[in-house]
């Protein structure tokens, strides 16, 4: 792919990527939303790579979590997420909207597009583990043993097995068992602002979407 085409943060971002590709937690970020009484809200989220054919950045959650509630009640579903890379002494925050792709939508899809959606891609990747956590009890109500994986009854545990075992299933069967619960974020990008700690004095550089992703030096 002809990295040329990318904005100047995605290239940059590529390249912490590459140079903190040896710490694991250099792939998770931290995803700030305000909820429907205006406290701000902040968790840790995955990177899950680029959606295809643009510059939105994947992560996934449970279609029962708050960040959904907070983006669902609000019409333009903001978010600003901040990702330090440790080993490079980078920061980048990116504000923008994210767009919340549903697995308990894919009955509205044509059969094609259920096949070749991001979601399902995604879903694909995941480890066992993480497919497991979508068909647990709903987060925040009380734990109880009874809620574990073996435990789930009927249909779900059907669904669970279907997918846990990724070999010799076809994406059809995938797209009929997927978690309802699945959620495909993608937090599209309207301005990025960059620091880097390495650099004497500290550099910044901020850039929008709006301004054709134009960098502007400034002081940190
Ligand atoms: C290292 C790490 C990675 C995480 N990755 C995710 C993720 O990709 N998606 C997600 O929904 N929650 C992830 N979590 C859990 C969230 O931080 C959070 O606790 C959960 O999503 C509930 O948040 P909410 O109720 O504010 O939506 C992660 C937590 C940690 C510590």
């Amino acid at each position: 792919m002809n990295t040329q085409l990318f904005p100047p943060w995605r290239q940059r971002l590529v390249r912490s990527l590459h140079l903190n590709r040896s710490q694991p937690q250099s792939r998770y970020y931290q995803v700030a939303t305000v909820d429907g009484s205006g406290l701000p809200k902040n968790r840790t989220m995955v990177f899950r790579g680029f959606e295809d054919g643009n510059d939105n950045l994947l992560s996934i959650t449970d279609r029962r979590s708050e960040k959904i509630i907070d983006w669902q009640e609000q019409e333009n579903k903001t978010f600003e997420l901040c990702w330090y890379f440790a080993k490079s002494r980078e920061q980048y925050r990116v504000s923008g909207r994210a767009k919340l792709l549903f697995a308990s939508d894919l009955p509205k899809y044509t059969a094609g597009e259920a096949e070749n959606s991001q979601l399902i891609k995604t879903w694909i990747e995941l480890s066992q583990n993480a497919q497991q956590a979508f068909y647990l009890d709903t987060p925040k109500t009380p734990f109880c043993d009874n809620s574990e994986i073996s435990d789930i009854q009927g249909s779900d545990n059907n669904k669970l097995s279907t997918n846990i075992k990724k070999t010799n299933i076809n994406n059809a069967e995938v797209i009929r068992n997927i978690s309802e619960n699945f959620v495909l974020v993608s937090f599209i990008a309207e301005s990025v602002d960059y620091l880097n700690l390495r650099a004497t004095p500290h550099e910044r550089l901020l850039s929008d979407k709006s301004q054709s992703w134009q960098e502007r030096k400034v002081f940190a």
